[in-house]
Order: structure tokens, then sequence, then C-alpha cells
């Protein structure tokens, strides 16, 4: 093997597959390097075959109303970097992953050619992640079965992340009200709202690069319904919109939703760092990539999450020790989701 392989076109095609990774508020965080070198000071292997590129945080790109955000930041680069290294890896590339966490430098990554790929799992690994969405809509009243579960979380590393499936109806319902209660926070915290607000594209004609469409939130819904949430909404009409009692309209229909949903999925690990953020990441990738396969859905509920009242009650209802990193709706979804925007590799490699 020697230099001459076709390494850069290889990149595009790993990138073309990991941009379709999600992330919070569709943001897409990341950036990605090649290195002509890398730290000496760092134990990585450096061999005359060997390629290196970065993956760091676009700091333009960052979610930063609220501290908790950051690790979904970390998990979000996770998922992206997973897929990156899951396409390289098809394509017969060795590649090591090297932790810095250095500033917005989040991991280097060393390849170099195998004589092993697979085209074939390189084409459905691209035809899973286009095909992977986010679904918001009502699930069908379907429990999955055990064996479903567990092949579901059958790679996941154990040492480091783990999941719990709740399907019992009391604790849904309990979850249920935790939303009622808390998922007006997301609304009626101007600062994060406004932040959100940034990311909703309401012309669905305008192509956009990253955000979401009002059709990603709520599926169809009306040129009034969108022209009165637009309205309403604006940061700038704050006050109107608690009047008319919207951050209490969003809260009860989600939780209306969850309460109405067969199942939910936690993913917990011993600690919230950036590294156990990032590794969630890594993890989460397989499974929502292997649910789609199951022709299961995802619906995250990270506004549990990000404020500590509801985090800490949210870990009292489920006894978990562990921290929660990430906790959604999981079942088969009544109707398709949409698909949300993207970034052009260009925008992604410097
Ligand atoms: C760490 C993380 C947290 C997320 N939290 C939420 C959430 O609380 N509510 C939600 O509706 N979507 C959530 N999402 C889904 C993203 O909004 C979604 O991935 C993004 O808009 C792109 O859409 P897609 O998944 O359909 O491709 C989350 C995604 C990630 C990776």
């Amino acid at each position: 093997m020697n230099k001459n392989d076709n390494f850069s076109q290889n990149l595009k095609t790993a990138l073309d597959i990991a941009r379709h990774a999600p992330s919070s508020h569709n943001c897409q965080p990341w950036r990605v390097n090649i290195l002509d070198s890398v730290p000496n000071d760092y134990d990585i292997k450096k061999t005359e075959e060997s390629y290196f590129i970065s993956v760091s945080f676009d700091d333009s790109r960052l979610l930063t109303s609220l501290p908790t955000l950051k690790r979904e930041m970390y998990t979000s680069c996770g998922i992206f970097s997973q897929l990156l290294t899951q396409a390289f890896t098809y394509m017969g590339y060795q590649c090591d992953e090297h932790w810095f966490d250095n500033k917005d430098l989040i991991l280097i990554l060393s390849l170099s050619l195998t004589k092993t790929s697979s085209k074939h799992a390189l084409k459905q690994l691209h035809i899973t992640a286009i095909m992977r969405f986010t679904n918001r809509g009502p699930y069908e009243q379907v429990k999955i079965n055990i064996k479903e579960y567990e092949a579901l979380i059958s790679d996941l590393n154990t040492n480091i992340i783990n999941s719990q499936l709740i399907h019992n109806a009391n604790l849904i319902s309990s979850i249920a009200q935790l939303i009622e209660d808390y998922a007006g926070l997301d609304f009626s915290n101007k600062k994060v709202w406004q932040e959100t607000y940034r990311f909703i594209r309401f012309d669905d004609n305008k192509a956009a690069e990253d955000g979401f469409y009002i059709r990603n939130l709520f599926g169809s819904v009306s040129w009034i319904f969108k022209q009165t949430f637009r309205f309403i909404s604006h940061p700038k009409n704050d006050l109107l919109s608690k009047i008319v009692g919207l951050p209490n309209y969003m809260a009860k229909g989600l939780a209306n939703l969850v309460k109405d949903t067969p199942q939910l999925i936690i993913l917990t690990a011993k600690d919230d760092s950036n590294y156990s953020s990032l590794q969630l990441g890594k993890e989460l990738a397989d499974i929502w990539l292997k649910a789609q396969v199951q022709g299961l859905s995802f619906h995250p509920l990270s506004v549990l999450l990000q404020n500590d009242v509801p985090r800490e009650k949210l870990s009292n209802i489920l006894k978990n020790n562990e921290e929660i990193l990430f906790i959604a709706r999981l079942g088969v979804a009544k109707t398709p989701a949409n698909k949300a925007p993207r970034r052009q590799i260009e925008s992604i490699l410097n």
C-alpha cells in the first residue's frame, strides 16, 4: 500500500455518509481537517501510509444557551465521527481514534489502508444513514419484544454506556407528567428559545443547510397554523406567547405524545464527562441506525436532561444510579417523517 491511493475521494465518500448524522437542533457542530502532521507528544503511530484527519467543533455552530447543551454537542459529534469511522472501515481503512479534547479539537483519526473492504456494507450504511429520521409524530401501540430490544443494543459497550427500556405504563405516565411540568422551559426561557427559534425554517421552499422546517417539527400543518406559530413564538413576542399559554400548550402536546408512546429508551453513563458524552454519540449512532433497519423510530426528549430539576426527578423516577445522558420515545411511527436539511461536504471539510 502506498500514499497514491484515492484518499481525498474516499474522505468525501465518508463525509457524504457522516453528514447525515443527527444533531441537537440539527446544528451539525462539526468540522473536519486533513492534517499534514500530528503532535509529537501524543502516542500516535506514524507510517508512510498513514493519513490523519481531525474532528473539531465548528465554533459558530455550537448551541450555548444552556451549559448542559455542551453534552449534546459532544454527543452529536460522537454520532458524526462514528459514521465517519464506520464508512472508512468499510472502505478498507484501519481507523484509530485519538481523543484530544483540547480547545475545539475533539479527535484525531489515523487512517491506513488494509486489504479488507466491503462495498456492500458501505452502500447499506449510506442508505440507512440517509433514511434515518427523527420522528416526532404519534407511534403505534406496539411494544417491541425483548429480542428486538436485545438486537438494538447487542453491540453496546457496557463498560461505558448502559441502556434501559421503559415500557411500564405507570413509569411512562410519570415521565409524561414531567414533560408536562417542565417542557415549557424550552419556550419560556428567552435565551434558550431565541437560540432554538434561529433554527426554525419557516419558508418550505427556501433551501437551508441546517435547522428544521415546520414540517420536521409538526408534520404537515396549515398555512394559518404556520403563520400564527411564527408570530406568537417569535422571541420578541414572549409576553404574548406566555399570555396565550404557548409554553404550556407545547408542553401538554409533547406530554400527550409521550403518554401514548409504548416505550422509551434511556442511555446512561457513570459520569457526564465530555468523553462519556462523545462515547454516548458513538453508541447512539449504531443503535439509531439499527432501529431504522428494524422499522423503529426515535424521538429524543432532551428537555428533561437539560434542566437540573426534571433531570433529578427523572433519575428518581427511574431509580437509575448512573447519569442519564439520553432519553427518547421509541416505536413504530404512524406516519413517515420528513427529511431535515444538511450541510454540504464542502462546508464541513476545511
Ligand atoms: C443529542 C441529541 C439530542 C436531541 N434532542 C432532541 C429533542 O430534545 N427533541 C427533538 O425533537 N429532537 C431532538 N434531537 C433530534 C434532532 O433535532 C435531529 O436529529 C435533527 O433535527 C436532524 O433531523 P433528523 O434526525 O431527522 O435527521 C436530538 C438529536 C441529538 C443528536
